[in-house]
């Protein structure tokens, strides 16, 4: 049996740069891996088999997992079928890339039980197909992305940060964040990538005006972690949650689930591997 983590992401930046005619968005974003993750184990079986800790999601082919098992053995001709366990400790509807991260996940291990017969630019390719985020996993945890964001330049590890995660009661759905943005054609927009390493500019995203549209409760939600002493409170991807950096006090309140996490990355020929479970 094969066990790996799982990762979160959030987006230190991220801009959208236009609506496209395939009704995607195209966005310049600075995706980082985080260490909240879910654990999935991995075994060969004679039929897809996928149980998950959370019975909330769907466990068939709509769950990405089952998906990216698929797609990998469409596209490498593999006859390996797997059951899947998933452990399910990101928050689904938070911007936190779970699913997206799920799928990577697997496509790495079928490639694994499979003696590695496609290469990590194969996966990466691949795996833009089923999902935008799934790209970034493959690279090494922190990186550029643009296009509708499968497009990957893998950067240096940045220096190690803490952070907070705060998610609230509420989930926001992606294509409904992406819908209510207001946005024609494709915007000028400067250098985010050295305006982000000169300190010209800091973190930030774009979504968060529709996310707020859609759910103004969100916007009192950063004025309170922003009062309560965090330097930078940004929403994650297309919510609900945020990350928060910097030396403040995270509410007690029953409605906000709370997580501390810390930047992870990989090395070229390992998955990604939280420090805690080692087992
Ligand atoms: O690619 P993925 O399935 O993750 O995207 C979910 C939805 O988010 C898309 O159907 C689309 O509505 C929106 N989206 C977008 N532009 C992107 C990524 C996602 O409009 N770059």
């Amino acid at each position: 049996m094969l066990k790996f983590f799982s990762p979160a992401k959030i987006n230190l930046f991220l801009r959208i740069v236009g609506k496209r005619p395939d009704g995607y968005h195209e966005l310049s974003s600075l995706f980082q891996a985080i260490d909240l993750g879910d654990v999935l184990s991995f075994q060969p079986h004679h039929e897809d088999l996928l149980t998950c800790s959370d019975p909330t999601l769907p466990n068939d082919e709509h769950n990405l997992v089952l998906k990216a098992a698929q797609l990998f053995r469409r596209k490498t001709g593999s006859q390996l079928f797997i059951k899947v366990n998933l452990e399910k400790h990101i928050p689904v509807e938070a911007g936190l890339g779970g699913g997206s991260g799920n799928a990577a996940t697997t496509l790495w291990a079928m490639n694994q039980l499979s003696g590695q017969i496609a290469t990590q630019a194969q996966l990466s390719e691949w795996g833009a197909e089923i999902g935008s985020d799934i790209s970034f996993f493959l690279s090494q945890g922190t990186a550029h992305c643009t296009g509708r964001g499968e497009l990957v330049q893998n950067l240096p590890p940045l220096p190690l940060r803490t952070l907070w995660i705060v998610k609230p009661s509420g989930g926001l759905s992606t294509p409904a964040v992406y819908k209510k943005l207001s946005l024609s054609g494709r915007q000028d927009y400067p250098d985010d990538l050295e305006a982000f390493f000169s300190g010209a500019r800091g973190f930030f995203n774009d979504l968060e005006k529709p996310a707020f549209e859609i759910d103004p409760q969100l916007l009192d939600l950063r004025e309170r972690l922003l009062s309560s002493g965090f330097d930078t409170v940004v929403l994650c991807g297309s919510g609900s949650s945020f990350f928060c950096l910097g030396d403040g006090q995270v509410p007690a309140d029953s409605n906000l689930k709370i997580y501390s996490a810390k930047f992870i990355n990989r090395s070229i020929d390992n998955w990604y591997e939280k420090e805690k479970f080692k087992d």
